[in-house]
């Protein structure tokens, strides 16, 4: 498994609360190649989502489904999912004080 240094704030349960599966993280971690866990390149893939989180959320019915695939309409039906949990769309997710306090 990854392990985040100290310096970097992570909570498990507002990713799961706001459709983002155990598989979209773990999944990839799995299958990610090494150099993807140097410092920066781990960072952006956080920053990848918070980005454009409606590439990757799914219905909170399909967050334990490790076989989860995205619909072929997922851009669509991820924009419906960001309105129906709320998620922040100003850009504040990019902020650095998000994840580093
Ligand atoms: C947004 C990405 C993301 C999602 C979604 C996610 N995880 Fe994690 N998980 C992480 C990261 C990053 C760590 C390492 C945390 C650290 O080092 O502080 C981690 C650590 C863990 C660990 C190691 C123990 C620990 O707490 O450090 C377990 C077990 C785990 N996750 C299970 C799950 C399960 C089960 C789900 C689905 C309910 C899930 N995760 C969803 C990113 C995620
Ligand atoms: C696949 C998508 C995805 C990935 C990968 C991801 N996040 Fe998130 N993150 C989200 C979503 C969605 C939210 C909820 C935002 C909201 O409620 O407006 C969130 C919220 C957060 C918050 C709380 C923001 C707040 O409201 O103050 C923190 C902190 C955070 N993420 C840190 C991380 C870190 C650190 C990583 C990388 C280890 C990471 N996230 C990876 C999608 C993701
Ligand atoms: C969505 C979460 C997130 C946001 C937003 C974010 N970071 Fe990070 N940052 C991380 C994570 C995760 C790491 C640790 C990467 C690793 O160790 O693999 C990291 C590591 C770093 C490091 C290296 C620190 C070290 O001890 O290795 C610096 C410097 C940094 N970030 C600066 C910034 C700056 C500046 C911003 C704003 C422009 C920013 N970060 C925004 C998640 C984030």
């Amino acid at each position: 498994m990854n392990d985040l240094p100290d310096c970097v704030f992570f909570n498990h349960s507002i990713h799961v609360a706001n459709g983002v599966g155990c598989s979209t993280c773990h999944g990839e971690l799995d299958r990610m190649p090494l150099t993807w866990r140097a410092h920066t390149l781990y960072m952006k893939w956080c920053l990848e989502c918070h980005r454009a989180p409606q590439k990757f959320l799914r219905p909170s019915s399909e967050i334990y489904n490790l076989h989860w695939q995205p619909p072929p309409d997922q851009e669509a039906a991820g924009a419906r999912l960001v309105r129906h949990y709320g998620i922040d769309t100003t850009g504040r997710l990019m902020d650095c004080s998000v994840c580093h306090r």
